[in-house]
């Protein structure tokens, strides 16, 4: 694992915490997030006006990943902006940005969640367009935010948190109830890894019970989810060694 250097602001190497790249594991995370948001407005559109089935089954993937979206800022606002503050002053306007973009992003989320539940009841055309554009907007936040705390936070906070730290912060995240249904989300998490490193993500990353159940039953939940969601397509998220 190489170490990244700080862009601006933190502190020297002396007097820093001596840190791997955590944030990697945030990376992760982030590739899943920019996938999930990239295809959703191309979800709502592919659906018929009146497929009332077909807009539930899609709606309630949105409010997941919604969901999934607003826990995962609220983690990084209650662990990393106030220590960035704290131990590396001189990124004031890094961490100003960061919060003004997860502020932006959650407006948006929400305006995107509305009318997920109206057009779940109805289908219908205007309503379909009026959540495929907030999707679009949110996608377009998302993308540059990710983009700007890869760049602008995260080596920074590379620099600055202790491996205790970043342990305490994945402790918290597993804490919540994830708002998908586990192995549908850990196949989303799966498709979003490069095909080359699926299988030693799969696994160095699960704990042995989870592998197992994911090759007994979860596999299968993950693809008649992603048959509902997009029906053209084949499910990707396939370990060979599931
Ligand atoms: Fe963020």
């Amino acid at each position: 694992m190489t170490t990244r250097l700080p862009s601006t602001g933190a502190p020297e190497p002396a007097t820093a915490p001596a840190t791997t790249c955590r944030s990697d594991e945030v990376v992760v995370i982030h590739r899943l997030f920019r996938r999930l948001f990239a295809e959703a407005p191309a979800l709502v559109r592919d659906v018929a006006p009146g497929d009332v089935a077909r807009a539930g089954h899609v709606a309630k993937h949105l409010h997941g990943i919604i969901a999934l979206l607003h826990v995962h800022h609220r983690t990084e606002d209650d662990y990393f902006w106030d220590r960035m503050t704290e131990r590396a002053p001189a990124c004031g306007l890094h961490v100003a940005l960061m919060r003004r973009q997860h502020g932006a992003v959650s407006d948006r989320l929400d305006l995107a969640d509305e009318p997920a539940t109206s057009w779940a009841g109805e289908a219908d055309a205007a309503t379909a367009e009026r959540l495929a554009a907030e999707l679009d907007e949110v996608d377009r936040l998302l993308v540059e935010h990710l983009a700007d705390e890869e760049r602008d936070a995260f080596p920074v906070l590379d620099a600055i948190l202790s491996d205790a730290e970043w342990d305490d912060i994945h402790k918290h995240a597993k804490r919540h109830k994830p708002p998908l249904p586990i192995f549908v989300l850990l196949g989303l998490m799966m498709e979003s890894i490069p095909q080359s490193e699926r299988d030693a993500w799969f696994e160095k990353e699960l704990p042995a019970p989870i592998r197992v159940a994911y090759r007994l039953a979860g596999r299968r939940q993950y693809e008649r989810a992603i048959r509902r969601l997009r029906p053209q397509a084949t499910p990707i998220a396939v370990a060979a060694t599931a």
